[in-house]
C-alpha cells in the first residue's frame, strides 16, 4: 500500500489486472477468465449455436479466457448424457465455435472432467460409474443408479490413456489451453480424497498414493500437448466435510502439482457431491432444487438429508483469499482465484496478493460485460447477488443463466 496514496496503488494494481500476461506460452490479454460453469447448452452432447452464442457474448463482453466447462475426456465420464464428451464426432462443431471466439480475440480453455463413481448419465457403458472404491452413488439414485464399482489397475490405466487421448484431441481442435479438474468431487478429486478413496493399493491409503493417478493424468496430458501448452488444474482447497481434504492437505497438494510440471493452479474449495454451498457461498440453493427436482425419490432424499448436504455460508467477496494466499507463498507456478471476486476492488486485492489470474463464474453469468465494464470504471462492482439460481436451474432447458436479469 502507498501510504501518502492509497489511491494510486489501487489505479496501478487495476492497471495490472487489464493488461497482458502470459500462462506458459499463452498470452493473454488481461487477467480475466471465465469459470467453467457447465453450461447445460450440449443437448445430446452437441455443441450447438446456443453454447456459442453463450462464449461470443463473454467474449464480446471483454474476457480475456473463456473455460469451456466440464468437458468429459470420455463417454462414461459425463454426470448425464447431454454434457459434451471428446471425441471426432464433435470435431466439426467445436472447432467452428472456439474459431468464433479466436476471431473476437479472446483465448478459450476446456474444462477436463471425469465424473468418477458420481453420475446419473443412462447410456453409461459399464453396467455402474466407476470410481477409486465401491460407493453410493448419490447422484444416480434418481436413475436407479444405486452404486458406484472400485476401479481396477486396467480401469486406472485406461483413464489416464482417456485423458491423453482427449487432451491431444482438444488442442488439435483449436483449445488454447486446459483445466484438469482435480476437485469438486469430481473422479480425480475422488482419488485425492481419504474420505472416498478407501483403496488399499498404490492408489490408496497415503497422500502420495492418492495423487498417483491425478499426478500420471497430469503426466500423460502434458506428454499430448507439448512444454508450451498452458495446462491449468482446478482442486478443492478443503472438501468442508469430516474425513476429507482439508486447507492444510492442499498446501501439500498444489506443491505436489507444482512440481509436476501444471503452469496454473485454480484455488477452489467444496464437492458437488457432499458440501456444494462451500464452493458457492450465498443463499442456500436448497429450496430451488426442491421446487425444480423432477425425481419424487431425489426429493424424498433431499428433504431427508439435504440440510446435512446443504449447509449455510454467508457470503463475503473473496471467500477463498485466506486459504489461497496459504497456497501462493507455498508454490512457484502461476495461481488463478477464484470465489466472490466480483468487482474492481476485489481485483486489485488479488493483484496486490500476487495471484496471477482471476475466475470469475456467476458474475459473468449475471452480466457478461463486466471485464469492460470494470475496465472503464474503477469504481464498478458486479450486480450479482449470489442468490445461486443459476446453480438451482442448471438443468433447465435453456441453460444455465441468471434468473435475475
Ligand atoms: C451454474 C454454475 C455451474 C458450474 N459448473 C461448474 C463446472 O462445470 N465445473 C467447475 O469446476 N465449477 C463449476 N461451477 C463453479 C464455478 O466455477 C466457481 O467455482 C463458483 O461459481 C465460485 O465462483 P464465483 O463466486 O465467481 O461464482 C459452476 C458454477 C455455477 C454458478
Amino acid at each position: 500500500m502507498n501510504p501518502t496514496n492509497p489511491s494510486l496503488d489501487s489505479r496501478t494494481s487495476l492497471e495490472k489486472c487489464f493488461s497482458p500476461a502470459k500462462i506458459n506460452g499463452l498470452e493473454l490479454k488481461n487477467r480475466l477468465i471465465k469459470a467453467g460453469t457447465f453450461e447445460n447448452m450440449t443437448p445430446l452432447g452437441v455443441p450447438g449455436s446456443t453454447l456459442s452464442a453463450f462464449h461470443q457474448r463473454l467474449a464480446d463482453g471483454g474476457i480475456a479466457m473463456t473455460t469451456l466447462g466440464y468437458c468429459a475426456v470420455t463417454a462414461d465420464g459425463r454426470l448425464n448424457e447431454n454434457m459434451m464428451y471428446m471425441h471426432e464426432g464433435i470435431r466439426a462443431p467445436l472447432t467452428s465455435l472456439i474459431h468464433s471466439l479466436h476471431e473476437r480475440g479472446t483465448a478459450v480453455s476446456g474444462q477436463m472432467g471425469h465424473c468418477g463413481g458420481f453420475s446419473k448419465n443412462r447410456e453409461l457403458q459399464r453396467r455402474r460409474p466407476l470410481g477409486p472404491s465401491f460407493a453410493i452413488n448419490g447422484l444416480g439414485l434418481s436413475q436407479g443408479m444405486f452404486f458406484a464399482d472400485a476401479m481396477s489397475i486396467q480401469d486406472i490405466d485406461e483413464m489416464v490413456d482417456q485423458y491423453r487421448d482427449a487432451a491431444q484431441f482438444m488442442k488439435s481442435v483449436g483449445f488454447d489451453a486446459l483445466e484438469i479438474h482435480f476437485g469438486h468431487g469430481y473422479g480425480l478429486c475422488q482419488f485425492i480424497s481419504p474420505k472416498t478413496n478407501k483403496r488399499k493399493d498404490e492408489y490408496g491409503g497415503s497422500l502420495e498414493n492418492r495423487m498417483r493417478l491425478p499426478l500420471r493424468v497430469l503426466a500423460a496430458v502434458r506428454e499430448a500437448v507439448g512444454d508450451a501448452f498452458p495446462i491449468l488444474g482446478k482442486i478443492s482447497m478443503s472438501e468442508g466435510v469430516r474425513g476429507g481434504i482439508h486447507y492444510d492437505d492442499s498446501v501439500v497438494i498444489s506443491q505436489m502439482l507444482d512440481r509436476a510440471g501444471i503452469d496454473a493452479i485454480v484455488c477452489s474449495g467444496g464437492t458437488s457431491t457432499m458440501n456444494p454451498m462451500l464452493m458457492f457461498r450465498g443463499d442456500n440453493m436448497l429450496p430451488t432444487m426442491l421446487a425444480t427436482e423432477k425425481s419424487l425419490l431425489m426429493r424424498l432424499i433431499l428433504r431427508l438429508a439435504g440440510k446435512s448436504m446443504f449447509r449455510d455460508y454467508p457470503y463475503t467477496d473473496l471467500y477463498f483469499l485466506e486459504q489461497a494466499k496459504r497456497i501462493r507463498e507455498a508454490v512457484n507456478c502461476q495461481l488463478v482465484y477464484i470465489g466472490g471476486a466480483t468487482g474492481n476492488d476485489n481485483f486489485a486485492d488479488l493483484m496486490d496478493a500476487g495471484f496471477d489470474f482471476i475466475q470469475l463464474g456467476r458474475s459473468l453469468l449475471s452480466d457478461p460485460e463486466l471485464p469492460n465494464r470494470c475496465a472503464r470504471d474503477a469504481g464498478f462492482k458486479s450486480r450479482c447477488v449470489h442468490c445461486n439460481e443459476c446453480v438451482g436451474t442448471i438443468e433447465s432447458p435453456q441453460g444455465i443463466h441468471c434468473t435475475r436479469y
